[in-house]
């Protein structure tokens, strides 16, 4: 018997995932593909009757308008949402504005999908000299929190992880558990992270996980957290399988 239910969706194609360049922390504006994914989720969403108390989501633009655009479909534009870095993407470090598939031709495909799905590898840092250094690092946003000692250059999922659960624990479960009903619009793996605590997914197995953009899923959780349902898409099954293998193959190199 579930007692909790929460809403979870990566956000729409961005336009660097349309260029195939690793984002992670470069705040990459929707694609008009991306508007349209966002939008199907909030029909998708409205179509199954879905309505929510709160809303989660990173300090990134694309989760931010794909929120939106969900919350319109709903009826919901005014639903109180809580913004935090902690659900932001992992943070690519060097790689970021790299492109993923020459990235792959240089350095090998093994080791882009080392870099972009294992659970303990993290990517270069991002160095003072990266184009994106300054950017990032002095974006206002970012004025008050993470503190200097925490803001990463560089992020495994492991790390990532370890900055995303404090939010999950101390923030998403007590607004569960007050019995709000809750969506989180956020990154492919933020939400890798929060999956693989959820369903305590082995680092092996996380490996194999890549989330579509823009189709929502949903867990039913019992009164320990534990998954009754993991991760059900709102979507074809054939559709989802076909937008997890397009994401993973990302990483080949052309
Ligand atoms: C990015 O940050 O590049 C993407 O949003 C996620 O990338 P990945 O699917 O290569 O981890």
């Amino acid at each position: 018997m579930s007692k909790y239910k929460i809403v979870m969706v990566r956000h729409g194609e961005s336009e660097w995932n349309k260029l195939n360049l690793f984002c992670g922390w470069y705040d990459a504006e929707l694609s008009d593909v991306g508007k349209k994914e966002a939008e199907s989720a909030g029909k998708a969403l409205k179509n199954d009757g879905y309505k929510f108390d709160i809303a989660h989501t990173s300090v990134l633009t694309r989760a931010q308008k794909t929120l939106e655009a969900i919350l319109k479909e709903i009826g919901q534009s005014d639903l109180p949402t809580k913004t935090s870095w902690r659900l932001n993407e992992r943070h690519y470090g060097g790689l970021t504005g790299l492109n993923k598939a020459e990235t792959a031709a240089k350095y090998g495909e093994q080791q882009v999908q080392i870099w972009r799905r294992s659970f303990d590898v993290p990517p270069p840092p991002m160095e003072e000299s990266h184009p994106y250094y300054n950017k990032i690092v002095k974006d206002p946003r970012y004025a008050k929190e993470p503190k200097k000692e925490e803001f990463p250059m560089f992020e495994s999922l492991k790390l990532t992880i370890q900055r995303t659960l404090p939010y999950w624990n101390d923030v998403i479960v007590p607004d569960l558990k007050a019995g709000k009903k809750v969506l989180i619009a956020a990154h492919g793996n933020s939400l890798r992270g929060i999956v693989k605590h959820l369903d305590n997914m082995s680092d092996e197995a996380i490996m194999g996980l890549n989330l579509p953009t823009g189709i929502p899923f949903v867990y039913e959780l019992d009164e320990n957290l534990k998954p009754v349902v993991s991760m059900q898409f709102l979507g074809d099954p054939e559709t989802v399988k076909k937008a997890m293998e397009a994401v993973a193959a990302q990483g080949k190199a052309k």
